[in-house]
């Protein structure tokens, strides 16, 4: 039977939903599984919980990417802001198909693969420096406690995609603040405002500056291909770059620093991982199942009123398909919130599905199977240096990432 409304009042998604998202998520997909929320921004949004209907909607061509189909003819944001949004995944096909083929052959796994050197490389200097005691910034302390995020799961993506972008260090502590902002729940307009445009001012210097010396990368590549007159306008030049920056890190961090948390409160997982490394592979899609460094997918919307689940969804309100839901979702997976690294994850949604499909999972995938082998064969005695209740998780409704990871290396 086809209900009108979701049988609950939009519930407001506040800082218990940051800290513990996937018991709010737990509760929706038994009681309510399609349901209308208040998002932390203050906005109405549909959240969908279940895996079937996740992996249908992710794949409904009828539920829109493209935000500006909703806007009255003649709407033009603040470009400083507005070029956050020009991007593949806030636009539908034949834009989308355009947008995702200029990128997609630089991540291919072939193309992915080659890089395994360098990463491998910049992952031994960060865990030499860790060990070393100097970190990367403010990462390490004199009392042998170090913050994994900013010793290790935040530079080692970011390095990585900045050089395969052609991005020069020095820059990186700065955008990752920007970023942080950009992706909060919390922050206020006018730190949004000037977050997006101080990014707005820092890509539009960079592109200056790699037109008057282009090298063999993947921006100088954009460029041309925008330079040479048919694929790429300035506004969609900018935000390509800002979603490959942003997704290209923001995730990768999570994999990481999330993963690990998982690995030292599951000791006899992380044993069993330590004896027998070639279930890293297994292992790494298990963690991708299991810490969900996204809460959720980026936003959708149905032109039209849609039904989905029995319940009908009113045309025009942002839909958030909770792909960290359905990977929990006992249906799918038995026994979902146990963390078993021999078992088989493949299905999971970690990485979305259909059309916007994450164009930077293999080298997701090849980051974090280096990162973990070398920090778990560097580190024998790592050990979390706090309680984990203790730890506190962004209030980013999008990214479930930890703010901070003390742990002990010895
Ligand atoms: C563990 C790491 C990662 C996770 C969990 C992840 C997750 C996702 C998800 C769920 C989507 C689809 C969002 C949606 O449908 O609304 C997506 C799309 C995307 N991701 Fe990733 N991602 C990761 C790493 C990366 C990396 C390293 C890059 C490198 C540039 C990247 C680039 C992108 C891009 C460009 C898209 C848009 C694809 C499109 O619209 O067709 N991601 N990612």
């Amino acid at each position: 039977m086809t209900e009108t409304t979701a049988p609950f009042e939009p519930q407001p998604l506040g800082d218990r939903y940051f800290q513990d998202p996937l018991r709010v998520f737990a509760r929706m997909r038994e009681q309510s599984p399609v349901t209308s929320v208040i998002t932390p921004e203050g906005q109405r949004a549909w959240l969908i919980t279940r895996y079937e209907d996740v992996r249908k909607a992710l794949a409904d061509p009828r539920l829109s990417k493209d935000w500006r189909k909703l806007r009255s003819p003649g709407f033009v944001p603040d470009p400083s802001v507005g070029f956050l949004m020009a991007h593949m995944l806030n636009a539908d096909p034949p834009d989308h198909t355009r947008l995702r083929r200029l990128v997609q052959k630089a991540f291919t796994p072939g193309r992915v693969a080659a890089l395994r050197p360098r990463i491998e490389a910049i992952t031994a200097s960060l865990l030499d420096a860790m060990a070393a005691g100097v970190g990367s910034g403010s990462g390490s302390g004199s009392d042998g406690v170090v913050d994994l995020i900013t010793a290790f799961a935040f530079p080692l993506p970011m390095t990585v995609i900045c050089e395969l972008l052609g991005i020069p260090d020095g820059d990186r502590e700065e955008f990752k603040t920007w970023s942080q902002v950009i992706l909060s729940s919390t922050a206020t307009f006018d730190e949004y405002r000037a977050a997006g445009g101080a990014m707005y001012a820092y890509f539009t210097r960079l592109l200056a500056d790699k037109r008057a010396a282009p090298a063999d990368d993947l921006l100088s590549a954009l460029i041309t291909a925008r330079d040479s007159g048919d694929s790429l306008d300035e506004p969609e030049l900018l935000a390509m770059i800002f979603l490959l920056l942003v997704a290209g890190h923001e995730t990768t961090v999570n994999l990481i620093a999330t993963g690990t948390l998982a690995l030292l409160t599951h000791p006899s997982e992380l044993s069993r991982l330590r004896a027998d490394p070639s279930l890293l592979p297994g292992a790494i899609e298990e963690l991708l199942r299991y810490a969900n460094p996204l809460n959720h997918a980026t936003d959708r919307y149905a032109p039209e009123p849609l039904e989905v689940g029995g319940v009908i969804i009113p045309a025009g309100e942002p839909v958030l398909v909770v792909t960290s839901s359905a990977n929990r979702d006992p249906a799918r997976f038995p026994d979902p919130d146990r963390l078993d690294l021999g078992r088989d994850a493949s299905g999971h949604v970690a990485f979305g599905h259909g059309i916007h499909y994450c164009v930077g999972a293999p080298l997701a995938r090849l980051e974090g199977e280096i990162a973990f082998g070398a920090l778990l064969s560097g580190f024998p005695g790592l050990s979390l240096a706090v309680d984990p209740a203790a730890l506190r998780w962004r209030p980013s409704s999008l990214i479930h990432g930890l703010e901070t990871l003390p742990v002990r290396l010895r």
